[in-house]
């Protein structure tokens, strides 16, 4: 079984989407096997981010990231990281697959309610900024 990171993001917080988008998920045959709701530093939302920090959005990026609490996540199951991509949908919900989170949910481009680790390198870096090991219980 492989491991991703996922965030809730402001937008899905701010109109009380957990619960709706945990159900997506959890169809989807992922298992949510640590998860907690935080209010994200600008130090930690610039972190995170920082493979962004070149683009023209990188600001906006950090202000909606702190804008409201956030909940992040570690999502266990078989290829976790390409399912919940494929679960997530297109970054743009514009172009986004029916069924998809981010048709279903998000709102605009910047506001696009879920994050999810796009390699496994990053999903170990993005688990370790968030999680300790005995907070993950799978
Ligand atoms: P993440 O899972 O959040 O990393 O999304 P992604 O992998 O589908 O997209 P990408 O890594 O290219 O961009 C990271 C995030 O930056 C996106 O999810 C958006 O929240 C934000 N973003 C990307 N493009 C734009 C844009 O043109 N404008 C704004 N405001 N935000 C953007
Ligand atoms: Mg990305």
């Amino acid at each position: 079984l492989q491991r991703t990171f996922s965030i809730l993001k402001p937008d899905a917080t701010r109109r009380n989407l957990t619960g709706a988008v945990n159900a997506v998920i959890e169809k989807a045959g992922l298992r949510i096997v640590a998860q907690k709701r935080i209010q994200m530093t600008k130090g930690q939302a610039e972190t995170f981010y920082a493979v962004h920090s070149a683009r023209p959005f990188f600001d906006e990026l950090v202000e909606f990231m702190m804008s409201a609490p956030v909940v992040v996540q570690v999502l266990e199951g078989e290829n976790a990281i390409a399912t919940y991509r494929e679960v997530m949908g297109a970054t743009n919900p514009a172009n986004a697959a029916e069924g998809t989170i981010r048709k279903l949910f998000a709102e605009s481009v910047g506001e696009n309610t879920v994050h999810g680790s796009d390699a496994p390198e990053t999903a170990a870096i993005e688990i370790a900024q968030f999680f300790s090991g005995n907070e993950i219980v799978g």
